[in-house]
């Protein structure tokens, strides 16, 4: 069945029609060409798709976009602040906590919402709040260096 949303996305209200069936990923794919936002898994395991739905961590993979009627996403693209990098992704480029990027959006948007959640997290915590999202070339010590860098960013 098709019906019409509206969705706040990166900061502005858009009214569209979907199909009952699409995934929030393929919407922000397809529809707003938001290109951060990557498949991985496809269902759910791996964090690579994450976006933030009212600011907390969600697959989009894994949720219907129907579901997400009235709330709003946040996705990489609406980090950024023109041609400035967000204080969590200058980290992730200073700490060299990356190397083909592709979990790269995933992991940000999850640092982004720890950190507002919990300022100051434990190594414990860090690695207990990103565990859904997975990396498969760069090591954990520089990922955690990074959310460490950025925790500084943000206090600054
Ligand atoms: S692609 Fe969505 S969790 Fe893996
Ligand atoms: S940097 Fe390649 S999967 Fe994480």
């Amino acid at each position: 069945m098709k019906r019409d949303i509206t969705v706040k996305i990166n900061n502005r209200d858009e009214s569209f029609t979907i199909d009952d069936a699409d995934t929030l990923l393929e919407v922000l794919r397809d529809r707003f060409k938001l290109w951060s936002v990557r498949e991985g898994c496809g269902v759910g395991a791996c964090g690579t798709c994450t976006v933030l739905l009212d600011g907390q961590p969600v697959s989009s993979c894994f949720l219907l976009a129907a579901r997400t009627a009235g709330h709003e996403i946040t996705t990489l693209e609406g980090l950024s602040d023109g041609q400035s990098l967000h204080p969590i992704q200058q980290a992730w480029v200073e700490q060299r906590a990356l190397q083909c990027a592709y979990c790269t959006p995933g992991f940000v948007l999850s640092v982004k919402a720890l950190l507002e959640e919990n300022p100051n997290p434990t190594d414990e915590e860090v690695r207990e709040y990103l565990a859904g999202n997975l990396c498969r070339c760069a090591g954990y010590a520089d990922i955690l260096r990074a959310v460490r860098a950025a925790q500084e960013k943000l206090r600054a």
